[in-house]
């Protein structure tokens, strides 16, 4: 592992919380109080699709997301799939940083003091230069990086000083490889595009560092063979152990090892920044096989859907959409509209990604915060 100069301070810092005070305290059974802070504000840049889109796809394009999407936390519809909180709400809440806004949010007086979420709910790596791909995320962080160094005298803006300490995160590809499968494309096909798609992730990973940026924060596919929405649409089906699509979720796999292998690649090449490549298929698919050891059932149900078990769902008649059926129990449940995961299913995951035993290398959560 190439020891990066800024990533030395957190390791050390995780390094002696993890296996020496964490262990040490638990025995004494005192509260294990969060040791590494922030020593300046968290500015945080994200972008992806609906599994990190805070509002983005309704600002952009007005889109209809209701209710009951948003029910179990804000209470009304803010524009996430789903019933409350994403991955990337409880990231920033970690480090106590309010919730990201849309980029594309032009009303309720977004403030981009922390950063700004590019993602957009159905966004791809490829095709480029198609609203909201990668590319063009991009873009509009040089866009937002111009104009807000043009404004940073007016002190609400970030500078450049933020601009180079802030973290970078990417949560893309599970659309990339949706899209080809429900192109009716054979695995081969789907398989064949890879490489491309990892490379439209390096080409951005790459720009953002030509710009400044040196930490990065890079999430994996989750298990695409397990969603509810596939299950149901799929014909064919080749079932794994847990009930999820295998040629689904063997693609997804094959990205991933894209993925982490591009991660290794650019650590060696651009030895002055963090990369973190974190599993997040592997923590998912945990909880889809250990569903009812971590308290939830039926984890290829929708909560929010229509057509009753197996999957409860229809595409005619998707979560929010006239006719849906909703569960009670949210919190029970892993899927919530059979496609994007419940307030509960994304609060396990969050305690599993800042536990840190899923990243690599295994840099806490608020590494680029430090000093
Ligand atoms: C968040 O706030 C709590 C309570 O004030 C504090 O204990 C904790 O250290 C803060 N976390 C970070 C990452 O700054
Ligand atoms: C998808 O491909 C299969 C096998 O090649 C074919 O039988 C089926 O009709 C196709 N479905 C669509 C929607 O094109
Ligand atoms: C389910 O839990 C067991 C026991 O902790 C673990 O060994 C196994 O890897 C888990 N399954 C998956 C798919 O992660």
């Amino acid at each position: 592992m190439a020891a990066s100069r800024s990533l030395s301070p957190s390791h050390f810092c995780s390094f002696f919380f993890f296996f020496l005070l964490v262990p040490l305290l638990s025995l004494l059974s005192l509260p294990i109080p969060v040791l590494c802070q922030c020593k300046r504000p968290p500015v945080i840049f994200n972008f992806g699709d609906s599994n990190s889109d805070t509002g983005g796809l309704v600002a952009g394009l007005g889109f209809p997301v209701n209710f009951p999407n948003g029910r179990a936390f804000f209470h009304r519809s803010t524009g996430r799939l789903s019933d409350g909180r994403l991955l990337i709400d409880l990231l920033c809440q970690s480090l106590n940083a309010t919730f990201l806004s849309p980029y594309l949010d032009s009303l309720g007086g977004s403030k981009f003091s922390n950063g700004a979420n590019f993602a957009v709910v159905g966004s791809s790596t490829l095709p480029r230069y198609v609203p909201f791909s990668l590319n063009i995320q991009v873009m509009q962080f040089l866009h937002f990086k111009a104009r807000s160094i043009e404004l940073a005298a007016s002190g609400t803006l970030i500078n450049d000083e933020s601009f180079r300490n802030a973290l970078y995160m990417i949560d893309m590809g599970q659309n990339d490889m949706a899209n080809t499968f429900s192109k009716n494309l054979s695995y081969a096909q789907v398989v064949k595009r890879i490489p491309s798609v990892i490379r439209e992730i390096q080409n951005a990973v790459k720009t953002l560092y030509t710009q400044g940026g040196r930490n990065f924060w890079i999430h994996n596919t989750g298990p695409l063979g397990c969603l509810p929405q596939k299950l149901s649409l799929v014909q064919n089906k080749d079932l794994d152990p847990y009930g999820c699509l295998s040629s689904y979720n063997s693609a997804a796999r094959l990205f991933n090892e894209g993925l982490r292998h591009l991660c290794l690649e650019m650590r060696s090449e651009l030895k002055d920044a963090s990369i973190v490549y974190v599993d997040i298929f592997a923590i998912k698919y945990d909880l889809i096989a250990n569903s009812t050891k971590y308290g939830f059932s039926s984890p290829l149900m929708a909560c929010c859907g229509h057509g009753g078990p197996p999957y409860n769902y229809n595409i005619k008649v998707t979560c929010g959409q006239p006719g849906f059926q909703v569960c009670n129990e949210g919190s029970k449940l892993v899927s919530w509209d059979g496609i994007h995961y419940t307030e509960a299913a994304n609060t396990f995951i969050s305690s599993k990604v800042l536990s840190t035993a899923y990243s690599t290398p295994r840099a806490t959560f608020d590494f680029f915060c430090h000093g």
